[in-house]
């Protein structure tokens, strides 16, 4: 009985353990620092606690499979009350065991407080950059603050940082509260309308990291994703080079035209594209959509087709979505189509 008592940690370990592996969005698979140390303080609360509900679980069986002792052996005809002995004996086993969890407890109370404190003190390095993350209903706003303007970069749910940098992530929201989290990077950190919260992240190995909207924030919440990608720093500042460049007028009569079907829509009232007329921050800054890997918060892979039924039908792919319906006559679509893609 008490092996098979044991089986239920060891197969929840095992279960734990078969989602480590290298993955996307996983609190277990930590790639820096801040990760790590969440992961360290999650591994020693596993492992602490099993063993507990173990030696709990063998003490349980121990006690039913015994047979009766103490107080039934006392001799009956003066009073049910135990021995003096077995009254010490009690006595101190029940002291012995409240002593040890209180001591428990207060140990995991300092593992978490050390644990948080090592975190928030991750974020006073000198050489990191500053991420500015606005939630909206339901998409992520994305900045990069520079002192020159012009050099200030803005994009949407998609994040890229260089490796073994600290990225500060200063966090507010548009609308409702939502909370910014990528698992293998931190943990969550809400964003507050009207307030700014902070969060630092790093990683430590290239990759590609998910993260969610993890405040329920409205019908669309759980497609509410990002991407992190970590580059190496000489691939992220060419990323960031290519960011800086306003995409050059369109020399291809279909592009053109797809431009112009743009310009000449509603897309215009919310989406910024650099270089054009088009200036409103409703929505996504689309000036280099083309070079993004999703469309709608991560929600499909940014490809022609998706793009193409995003477009005709957004309620059909986010139900309540924000994004308006605009009335694209059916030649428009694939010139139009084409120009997105086209803003690398
Ligand atoms: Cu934004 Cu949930």
């Amino acid at each position: 009985m008490i092996r098979r008592a044991a089986l239920i940690p060891a197969i929840a370990a095992l279960a734990l353990l078969s989602g480590c592996g290298a993955k996307v969005q996983s609190a277990m698979d930590p790639a820096g620092p801040e990760a790590g140390r969440i992961a360290g303080l999650m591994w020693f609360f596993i492992i602490l606690v099993s063993v507990i509900f173990v030696v709990v679980m063998a003490c349980v069986l121990y006690a039913l499979f015994r047979g009766p002792r103490g107080i039934e052996q006392e001799p009956l005809e003066r009073t049910h009350a135990p021995s003096t002995a077995t009254e010490e004996k009690l006595t101190r086993n029940v002291t012995a065991a409240t002593v040890a969890t209180v001591v428990i407890l207060f140990g995991l109370l300092v593992a978490s407080v050390v644990t948080g404190r090592a975190i928030s003190s991750l974020g006073t390095a000198k050489n990191g950059i500053t991420v500015e993350v606005t939630g909206n209903q339901w998409w992520w706003y994305v900045r990069y603050p520079n002192d020159i303007a012009q050099w200030t970069v803005v994009t949407a749910n998609e994040i890229h940082i260089p490796v073994g940098r600290p990225v500060q992530i200063r966090g507010t929201s548009n609308d409702v509260i939502h909370s910014f989290w990528v698992p293998n990077l931190n943990g969550k950190i809400d964003l507050i309308p009207s307030r700014v919260t902070e969060r630092w992240i790093q990683a430590d190995r290239p990759g590609r990291f998910r993260g969610q909207c993890a405040e329920f924030c409205g019908l669309q919440h759980a497609h509410m994703a990002l991407w992190v990608i970590a580059d190496p720093p000489d691939k992220f500042q060419a990323w960031m080079n290519a960011q800086l460049q306003a995409p050059q007028p369109p020399g291809d009569p279909e592009l053109q035209r797809g431009q112009q079907v743009f310009l000449n829509h509603a897309c215009v009232y919310c989406h910024t594209i650099g270089g054009t007329s088009a200036m409103a921050s409703v929505g996504p800054d689309l000036t280099h959509f083309g070079s993004r890997s999703t469309i709608a918060a991560g929600t499909l892979p940014n490809t022609k087709g998706n793009l193409g039924g995003w477009i005709t039908d957004p309620q059909n792919v986010k139900p309540g979505n924000h994004m308006a319906v605009v009335d694209i006559k059916a030649d428009e679509l694939q010139p139009l189509i084409d120009y997105l893609e086209s803003l690398k």
